[in-house]
């Protein structure tokens, strides 16, 4: 099961109330839509979307005697900007005029991280995909077998922070020479064989940096994030708050960074929300989740 992580301060900062338009915009397995549906009493509606079309199925199977809830299998950018312009071609399907409340709860859940057959987790032996939504066209794979050595380059430093990535590029680029790179064991060897690690620790973090690198790159999850932030003066009601749940720094740096070059919204909290003690124990997910929540300037 994927447990859904500060459940209640991200209830508090939202502050549903009873009728209001919400959206998640990562509903993964429903946990924090099941939390946030509780808030909204019989007139609210709840929209979920989620690009994962096997979370979708799960999303339709657990809200489905639910008339206040709506799924989409689209990403949360390809959702708001639906809200921002309704498509014409599909009368079926229809979208909010406008939302009270945006969750969006970052990367991936613990569902995609340990099957090993999507390719996320570097723990598990499984092909290179990676990708969310496996209709997409380029997997970690794709990447990893024709891409250049500059191009590999960039993507490790920009989306991994991983400086010192010369010498793995040169082994991809020789490995694949000779053979395809296809599976998360042949990726952990590249690495094993580009670096020398003093202690295990050191070898699990480069390991979590590849593998973050690629997955962020294949699901274009920056350009995703950088998306919504551009959209939220047009599709949220004037007194919209935005709740934004992120795993690690840089996701964090371009919330931060991203709301605070919007004028009209302001952080409700003086810091980052984190998870206290309990939940970190009893979810091991919940230490690096960092919790920002917005509302409108003058609301
Ligand atoms: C951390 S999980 C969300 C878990 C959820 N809050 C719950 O309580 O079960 C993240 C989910 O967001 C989805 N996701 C990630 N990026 C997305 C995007 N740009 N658009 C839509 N869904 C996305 C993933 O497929 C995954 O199912």
């Amino acid at each position: 099961m994927h447990v859904p992580i500060l459940v209640a301060p991200i209830l508090e900062l939202l502050a549903i109330s009873a009728g209001q338009c919400v959206v998640d915009g990562t509903g993964g397995y429903g946990g924090h839509s099941a939390a946030m549906l509780a808030q909204l009493g019989d007139q609210g509606c709840l929209y979920v979307a989620d690009r994962d079309p096997m979370a979708v199925d799960c999303l339709k199977t657990r809200f489905s005697q639910d008339a206040r809830v709506s799924v989409f299998q689209e990403t949360y950018a390809g959702f708001l900007e639906n809200v921002k312009t309704p498509p014409e071609n599909d009368k079926n399907v229809v979208y909010p005029k406008s939302v009270d409340r945006l969750l969006v709860d970052l990367g991936m859940s613990s569902m995609q991280l340990d099957d090993p057959i999507r390719g996320f987790g570097y723990l598990h032996d499984g092909p290179l995909d990676m990708r969310m939504n496996p209709s997409d066209e380029v997997s970690a794979a794709d990447v990893l077998n024709t891409y250049s050595a500059q191009d590999l380059s960039d993507i490790f430093f920009r989306y991994g922070e991983l400086h010192q990535n010369k010498i793995l590029v040169q082994n991809i680029l020789s490995f694949r020479r000779n053979c395809q790179i296809s599976d998360t064991e042949q990726l952990r060897d590249l690495i094993k064989a580009s670096y020398h690690f003093g202690k295990r620790p050191i070898m699990m973090r480069h390991f979590a940096q590849v593998f973050q690198a690629l997955r962020i790159y294949v699901n274009r999850e920056f350009e995703e994030l950088e998306t919504l932030i551009a959209l939220l003066d047009s599709v949220m009601a004037e007194e919209g708050r935005v709740a934004f749940l992120t795993f690690h720094s840089q996701e964090d740096r371009l919330v931060k960074h991203g709301m605070r070059a919007l004028p009209g919204w302001k952080m409700m909290t003086k810091h980052v929300v984190l998870a206290d003690q309990d939940e970190v124990r009893e979810n091991s997910r919940a230490k690096s989740a960092k919790l920002r929540v917005y509302s409108r300037k003058n609301s």
